[in-house]
């Protein structure tokens, strides 16, 4: 029997915040060095040291935001060692050990956001920095008064104010952000928070450093003590396939951890309601969000390549956890504000991978592309109908959206080697056909630099019109795209 797919076009919900479709950049790896900035006497061609084939890549998926400088990076950092001449090199002990050189700083993080069009995140110092330090990063991005903070900035070449909006107070203050107890961070965003200020017409949207996982204590103990103080609290929750130690190869796997990794990956659901519960209970208006600032698969290295760098090749199983993990997250639009895939180039499930002066869109990327138009649109009730897969995962995931009367629905089927059957249905709209784009390949399928289009977005053919609806067959591992007319 055909799976099912209703969606309502009369009873729009939540807008899906274009944020939902963020990115993480951290000075791990060659994600920052060498992947986004080579600088300005690189061989590779760039404009102002940030490279432009990835910029222009980045800028086709409309990336809405990046967060900066970390992960665990963040607190370490001191953004004045990232200002100015004579930069100070410090040892990234979190990442491989290497020697950061600074170079890339809070002008370089501006001058990318810029070109690439989108807003910045920038995430404090809370673990090994103080409180003046984080105030005056923010007076020195926003302020336009003569303060000699301020004047630093304009002797670094920027006049104008940054105007820097999202502002994340310390980054897993649980772990690597300085091992603290849920209620003494709590104390401690209070006390940061309050010397974060607004400067001019900017009002910062502060963001709590949140749980990981299903800690529901930590999500407790903040709302209970901070919700008047943040606009949202961030959660971090990665799919490993097996588990910490041995997180298994990103490329060779059987169909057994393939499931096995949809569940892990399904598994958001559980924790974002049950966050989303927790928040309710303090929050029931919902002005606080919940950013996903950190998700995503997280594989065993590259063989070969340095431990520390988080180098992992990507594959269509990569694309298909994209897929259902963003379907999740559009279905809870009216509480997740943002989220920060990990992380843009080179790192963990990227989008894109570097080898010097080549660059390759990972299946990732292609679901990226294929997820836009639910970007700032209306999330439309979608009841999907489909055979159970694996534990509570099913065989179709699906989104539907409007937005400037385009209707949207995006679906992809899970199964690594059964076409599906699928009638297309709609309320409030008599569909006349459909056109779409459709991303498919083996479940092990990638992007080499040997071979760089094995893995793309092709036309999706086969819309039947009939009068049940729209009718069409999707291939085993893939997500389509379709925009609907009627
Ligand atoms: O994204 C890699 C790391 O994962 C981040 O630095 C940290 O926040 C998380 O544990």
């Amino acid at each position: 029997m055909a799976a099912k797919i209703l969606l309502d076009t009369l009873n729009p919900g939540a807008t899906i915040s274009r944020h939902i479709y963020g990115h993480f950049a951290e000075h791990l790896g060659r994600c920052i060095y060498g992947g986004l900035f080579v600088g300005k006497d690189s061989n590779i061609p760039n404009v102002n040291g940030m490279r432009t084939d990835v910029v222009e890549a980045l800028k086709k998926i409309k990336i809405p935001v990046l967060r900066w400088p970390g992960g665990c990076f963040a607190d370490e950092y001191h953004w004045e060692d990232g200002i100015g001449e004579n930069r100070k090199r410090m040892v990234n002990t979190n990442w491989g050990g290497v020697v950061e050189d600074n170079s890339f700083g809070t002008h370089e993080f501006m001058e990318l956001c810029r070109q690439l069009g989108c807003e910045a995140y920038i995430c404090g110092n809370v673990g090994s920095g103080t409180v003046r330090e984080m105030s005056e990063w923010v007076e020195y991005l926003n302020s336009d008064s003569d303060s000699t903070t301020v004047q630093r900035r304009w002797a670094n070449g920027h006049k104008e104010p940054f105007n820097v909006k999202f502002w994340g107070v310390g980054n897993e203050n649980w772990g690597c952000g300085g091992n603290m107890r849920a209620e003494f961070y709590a104390d401690q965003y209070r006390r940061f928070q309050t010397m974060c200020r607004n400067y001019g017409d900017n009002k910062l949207y502060k963001i709590a450093g949140g749980p990981s996982d299903d800690d529901w204590h930590w999500m407790e103990v903040l709302m209970q003590n901070c919700k008047t103080m943040m606009d949202a609290v961030s959660l971090h929750k990665y799919t490993v396939p097996k588990d910490w130690t041995d997180k298994g190869s990103a490329t060779e796997f059987d169909g057994d951890l393939y499931l096995t990794t949809l569940r892990k990956a399904y598994d958001m659901e559980r924790v974002v309601s049950g966050h989303e519960t927790i928040m309710d209970r303090y929050d029931p208006e919902r002005k606080v969000g919940l950013i996903v600032d950190e998700w995503g698969c997280w594989h065993n290295v590259e063989p070969g390549t340095n431990p520390g760098f988080l180098y992992q090749q990507n594959t269509m199983r990569d694309a298909m956890v994209a897929a259902l993990s963003l379907d999740i997250f559009n279905r809870h639009a009216g509480r997740v504000t943002m989220t920060n895939i990990a992380q843009t180039v080179n790192v963990l499930q990227s989008m894109v991978l570097t080898e010097g002066d080549e660059m390759v869109l990972t299946p990732t990327y292609h679901v990226y592309d294929l997820y836009t138009p639910h970007m700032d649109a209306a999330l439309l009730p979608c009841a999907v109908q489909s055979p159970v897969l694996t534990g509570d995962v099913h065989q179709l995931t699906a989104t539907a959206s409007q937005k400037d009367g385009v209707t949207t629905l995006t679906v992809s089927n899970l199964s690594a080697d059964e076409a599906c059957e699928v009638v297309i249905d709609a309320v409030g709209i008599d569909l006349t056909g459909a056109e779409g784009r459709i991303l498919t390949g083996e479940v092990h399928a990638m992007n080499t630099f040997e071979n760089k289009e094995n893995v793309t977005i092709q036309p999706l053919t086969g819309i039947e019109v009939t009068a049940k609806g729209l009718k069409l067959t999707l291939p085993a591992c893939s997500v389509a795209a379709l925009t609907l007319h009627g």
